[in-house]
């Protein structure tokens, strides 16, 4: 039976245009959801824009616009990025819809029925930047604008004092529940260094969450208190349960839910591995499988903020450089769970050492010779020697094997570093096998060693496909893989090179698929 597999995204707030960290982490999802469909399973994909709350309101207050024109124009960005990008989402939510409304006022409802909602006064510290309350001890000093000492976010945020009527949470009900789901299912929460500071967190106490807010009125509707719309996190969070039909008993619901991945940035990790599943538990909802948090991404190691004046455009990047050369360069220079630094340099070097010298270059010289000196004929039989044999085995072990096993593990520099030592074998077996010197000396041999690495592209290009999607297909298209072979059960089939061999299949004159590049000036963020 086919497996299901259910990723979402957090869903961006969209008051202002998306950024590289934005990009970064649909890329990162659209990475696995190709993945797990390359493996055999069923997957659903979602993202979106969490659209509500103070955040969403006081831009766009200051902009002039109504919350619902401004949530409008930014979203459509958002959609825009991840179309350019080419993310596979299969639902890009968002949170002003009318099913979402309805999807979190019956959690809501739950949570209300379980007896864990009680009307009482908030007063404490709120950041409209982060959406969240903190403790008076959480709190760090910090340097106003004016130098004098002010109070910030253990994120380095504004806080501002609150005090108004809201509805409350019994979070501190669910402590000990909290502690045994880290202790019971350690992965729970990834990479350990995350769940360590949640551990910690819960450990501390907690407090019951304000989950409403009066003082304003872009939100969700509370059921039953028509003046308090929620807390933005309760309907945001929901969103994951929205998108596949929720409370509405559905198919989606029954295949998809309990999520296997919830990829988040590491910043939000407190409301989806304690908010979340404590909100779960009370309305007698199964707990996704992981919540994993990515690390940050800096520019030239600097946290990028629009007062610095160093965000950066995601598709500004994308056009420079080619959508494929930004995926691959972010999933192979970043070890996925901490933070990772980039620049217009670093794409370049990577990408012109990785994609167009190592691996492009062994596609076009391969598909160049058999075009040029074999008529793009493929051999059957084929008799290989010892050393094809063995560099196919090679080649399949890194592509079939170990890179399969770390993107599973979600650790895709790892899986890509396997990959490329497997594009490298290939190009050293190119160089000692010299087809262009067996040219006049053996052409029969010729053959065999250019058809051996052919061979050997068709594993090294479905493997890297989901990283860089356009040009692997194009390539397959160029080796003439049929679309029903483009998966990992293929690299079973033992008739693939028969059934393609003895048809009327030509290798034709290649186009190179990974152009060099070269750093843009005028465009560069620097
Ligand atoms: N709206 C909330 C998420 C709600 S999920 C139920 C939010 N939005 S956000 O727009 O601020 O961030 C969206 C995602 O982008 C988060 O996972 C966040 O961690 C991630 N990133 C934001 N800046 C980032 C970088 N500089 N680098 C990598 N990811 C970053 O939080």
């Amino acid at each position: 039976m086919t497996e299901n597999f259910y990723i979402t995204t957090a869903i961006s707030y969209p008051n202002g245009p998306p950024h590289i960290g934005h990009a970064y982490e649909a890329i990162a999802a659209d990475v696995i959801a190709r993945f797990q469909r390359l493996s055999g399973r069923n997957v659903r994909f979602q993202t979106g824009t969490d659209e509500h709350g103070l955040k969403m309101a006081q831009k766009a207050e200051e902009l002039g616009v109504t919350p619902a024109q401004l949530a409008n124009e930014m979203s459509a960005q958002f959609i825009a990025m991840c179309d350019s990008l080419n993310i596979s989402y299969d639902r890009f939510i968002r949170t002003s819809e009318e099913d979402h409304h309805r999807a979190s006022q019956a959690i809501w409802q739950a949570m209300v029925d379980k007896g864990d909602m009680y009307l009482d006064r908030y007063e404490g510290w709120y950041s409209v930047r982060d959406e969240a309350f903190y403790n008076e001890d959480e709190l760090i000093e910090g340097v106003g604008s004016e130098g004098q000492s002010v109070k910030l976010s253990p994120q380095g945020t504004a806080v501002e004092w609150t005090a108004e009527e809201s509805w409350f949470f019994r979070l501190s009900k669910y402590q000990d529940r909290l502690i045994a789901l880290y202790t019971q299912n350690p992965s729970f929460i990834a990479p350990e260094s995350r769940r360590n500071e949640v551990m910690k967190f819960v450990e501390g106490g907690l407090r019951d969450l304000s989950v409403s807010r009066t003082s304003f009125d872009w939100g969700v509707k509370v059921p039953g208190s028509p003046e308090h719309v929620m807390y933005v996190w309760v309907d945001a969070l929901t969103n994951y349960l929205t998108g596949l039909g929720y409370p509405d008993p559905s198919d989606d619901m029954a295949n998809y839910w309990p999520a296997n991945v919830h990829l988040i940035g590491k910043d939000i990790t407190r409301f989806h591995a304690v908010y979340w599943p404590a909100f779960l538990m009370s309305a007698d909802i199964a707990l996704p499988k992981q919540v994993f948090a990515h690390g940050f991404l800096l520019n030239k190691g600097e946290k990028m903020s629009k007062s610095a004046g160093n965000v950066v455009a995601p598709l500004q990047l994308a056009e420079d450089y080619g959508v494929d050369s930004l995926r691959y360069f972010l999933m192979r220079e970043v070890i996925f769970g901490n933070d990772g630094s980039f620049s217009a340099e670093t794409i370049v070097n990577i990408v012109n050492a990785d994609l167009a010298n190592s691996f492009g270059n062994l596609a076009q010289r391969t598909l160049s010779m058999l075009f040029k000196n074999c008529d793009g004929k493929l051999l059957w039989p084929l008799q290989q020697a010892e050393a094809d044999i063995a560099l196919e085995s090679k080649i399949a072990s890194a592509c079939a094997s170990e890179l399969p096993q770390e993107f599973a593990a979600m650790r895709f520099s790892q899986g890509i570093e396997a990959w490329l030592r497997a594009v490298n074998a290939c190009n050293q077996y190119v160089d000692e096998q010299a087809p262009w010197a067996l040219k006049k000396t053996d052409p029969e041999r010729m053959h065999v060693v250019l058809v051996t690495v052919y061979r050997c592209l068709r594993y090294l290009a479905l493997a890297i496909s989901p990283v860089v999607p356009a040009s692997a297909t194009h390539l397959l298209e160029q080796l003439g893989v049929a679309t029903d072979q483009r998966n990992f059960a293929a690299f079973d089939d033992e008739n693939w090179y028969a059934n393609i061999a003895q048809s009327d299949y030509l290798v034709a004159k290649p186009v190179a698929i990974f152009p060099r590049q070269e750093v843009v000036q005028a465009k560069d963020n620097s």
